[in-house]
């Protein structure tokens, strides 16, 4: 039988071909079960995981609760902004506390980055990467693989390009390290100044003209503007930002083929890609969000079978 090489979901770097392969089985039969009419099982019974966020969250952490019930674990959900980290507790005095209630699994979102990886090497839990500032979002690349193999049969020899504000993205990192493991060929698009240097170290393709990126891809994941991580101005304006990177129903009617359009969310409508593309049938962004419970799934059903 299969195994999964890892205690913790902390990076896709971690991972190798067969544990996403393994997650993505898994999902297959998670997102049947989910389908049906009873759409839950007991495999996680007697876990009691517990859902940390210091950042807020919209679909991940819906995601993460709905896997976890649909699963049958017992959750505790923890945010930030309504606890005592308001005045002034450590992150590991307040994971600490949680455990101390006989926790098995954390799932964790923090705005540092590497905070999951800290908090690995402090405590016994089980911890669950949900996005750790600049550095990654694995179940997010998860979810999005799954969603380009669900659409296109496959990812091997894809070309996936991914639009937008790369610097800040822990998507983009993510999903970088996700589809190259599988085969995919990948290219970074927008302007200089959210692409960061080192990138073209991993192996990807830079390309600052949209209409070129989109006609070389299969797949375009389009990414946020994260205004919130952006210290200094690093384009004139959203107005402008958008005639040039965002993606409208004229620019894709220009390209000779179909293109996938994804988008992790929360989108910008006019701003990354217009309602009329977001609603298009091109557009799997609402898979990619149904599939993101089957693949959360996967993921804590995997690690769960490590403790046995
Ligand atoms: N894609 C994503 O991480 O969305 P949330 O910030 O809403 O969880």
């Amino acid at each position: 039988m299969k195994k999964f090489s890892q205690r913790h979901l902390l990076g896709i770097k971690d991972l190798t071909r067969d544990d996403i392969e393994l997650v993505f089985e898994t999902a297959d039969n998670f997102k049947a079960i989910i389908n049906r009419p009873i759409k839950k099982v007991p495999s996680l019974r007697d876990i009691t995981v517990a859902n940390i966020f210091f950042e807020n969250s919209t679909r991940t952490r819906i995601s993460f609760e709905l896997a976890q019930k649909r699963l049958s674990a017992d959750i505790v959900n923890f945010s930030a902004s309504s606890s005592s980290v308001s005045k002034g507790e450590t992150l590991i005095d307040t994971v600490k506390n949680i455990l101390s209630m006989k926790v098995d699994m954390v799932v964790m979102r923090h705005p540092a980055p590497g905070a999951c990886i800290f908090l690995a090497k402090h405590i016994d839990a089980q911890i669950i990467n949900a996005g750790d500032g600049t550095h990654e979002h694995p179940t997010q690349a998860l979810l999005d693989a799954y969603s380009i193999r669900e659409r296109l049969g496959s990812v091997k020899g894809k070309k996936v390009v991914i639009v937008g504000d790369i610097l800040h993205s822990r998507v983009a990192l993510s999903n970088i390290y996700c589809l190259q493991k599988l085969g995919a060929e990948v290219m970074v698009c927008g302007p200089t100044t959210l692409i960061p240097k080192y990138i073209e170290s991993l192996g990807v393709k830079v390309e600052h003209d949209l209409m070129k990126a989109l006609q070389w891809c299969d797949v375009a994941n389009m990414l946020r503007i994260q205004l919130e991580r952006q210290d200094i101005k690093y384009f004139p304006s959203l107005r402008e930002y958008s005639m040039l990177y965002g993606v409208n129903k004229y620019r894709l009617d220009s390209l000779d083929k179909e293109i996938v359009i994804m988008h992790p969310g929360p989108v910008n409508r006019g701003v990354e890609i217009t309602s009329e593309v977001a609603d298009s049938k091109n557009a799997i962004i609402l898979d990619q969000v149904e599939n993101g419970v089957a693949t959360r799934m996967a993921v804590m059903y995997l690690l769960a079978g490590q403790q046995a």
